[in-house]
């Protein structure tokens, strides 16, 4: 995402070496870039943006281990770890695949509000409302049920695309988000009866048992590791025969992965499989890919699922 955090270090000398840094990085003098942002840590050796910079740097370099040394200074200099060291170094298979920093998911969706929709939709082709719209339609069709809800949850909201898919088919929607700048776009929009700054699952988990018809997540669970306790906690807060569609973005393994673009991805028997244990009955699932990189459709499912 085009998007960076910077977290000053509060030493006006070792953000100027950052700053140099930044603009050898962007030419591609990266041995130089490095040994300016050694400097900035030597004058502050608490500065995250810096270490978290170098972390890349190396990388790039090919020099592994002195990534994770880096990376793993930028989540000690900053245990919130806004610039997502973990995730680097989970892709580096120095630590094992686990949620993300929740402070990282917020940071990166907070910086990206205001151009969210221009970049996802305009520069991405991002479709992931219209392919849930379209699932949970044809879904509720086979099952000779009407495509109306009462109460609808939509996870992971962001700006609000999704209850804009289905405004016509919910009386009252509720969205869930962690990024207090997304859920300002969405309460612009007038879509919500209610939003709530929160993590999916802990919202979720304080919704009453049989209080909703319809559960989205367009999008959202591909910065969930694991799918098991969102889907348990769905199956809990749906009505009998309410519907829970998402989105995820898929690869050819087995399980789940985290992609080079930082975003999980399951594979589809892993889905069924979870869907499954959590008392859900799978009514479509679907390879549909929900946004476009380097104008390349990024694999993906479009998973209906119906409590009995
Ligand atoms: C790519 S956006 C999609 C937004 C919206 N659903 C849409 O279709 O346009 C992903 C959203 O999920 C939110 N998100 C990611 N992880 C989350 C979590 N664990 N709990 C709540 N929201 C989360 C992000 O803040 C972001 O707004």
């Amino acid at each position: 995402m085009p998007v960076r955090l910077f977290l000053s270090s509060g030493d006006l000398v070792a953000d100027r070496r950052f700053d140099f840094a930044r603009d050898l990085q962007l030419k591609g003098d990266l041995v130089a870039a490095a040994d300016l942002l050694l400097q900035a840590t030597e004058l502050a050796p608490g500065f995250a943006s810096a270490w978290f910079t170098l972390g890349e740097i190396r990388e790039r370099l090919g020099e592994r281990d002195a990534a994770i040394s880096a990376f793993r200074k930028a989540q000690v200099t900053d245990a919130e770890d806004r610039h997502g060291a973990r995730l680097r170094l989970m892709r580096l298979g120095a630590e094992g695949l686990a949620d993300m920093p929740q402070a990282y998911v917020r940071a990166l969706f907070d910086q990206y509000a205001p151009k969210f929709e221009s970049a996802l939709v305009a520069d991405l082709g991002y479709r992931g409302p219209a392919l849930l719209f379209k699932a949970v339609l044809a879904a509720r069709a086979a099952n000779r049920k009407p495509a109306f809800f009462r109460r609808a949850i939509d996870l992971g909201c962001g700006t609000g695309l999704a209850a804009a898919a289905f405004a016509r088919n919910v009386d009252h929607f509720i969205g869930i988000d962690l990024s207090p700048r997304m859920i300002e776009k969405a309460r612009a929009t007038s879509l919500y009866a209610e939003l709530e700054v929160d993590d999916l699952l802990q919202g979720l988990r304080r919704k009453p048992d049989a209080g909703a018809e319809l559960i989205l997540a367009a999008d959202a669970m591909v910065y969930v590791a694991d799918l098991a306790p969102v889907l348990v906690e769905a199956e809990r807060v749906l009505v009998a025969g309410g519907v829970f569609a998402f989105t995820t973005e898929t690869h050819d393994g087995e399980g789940v992965i985290l992609g080079e673009g930082l975003r999980y991805a399951h594979d589809a028997d892993h889905v069924r499989a979870s869907v499954a244990a959590a008392g859900l009955n799978l009514s479509q699932l679907e390879d549909r890919s929900a946004r476009n990189e380097d104008n390349t459709p990024v694999p993906g499912l479009v998973a209906v699922a119906a409590k009995p």
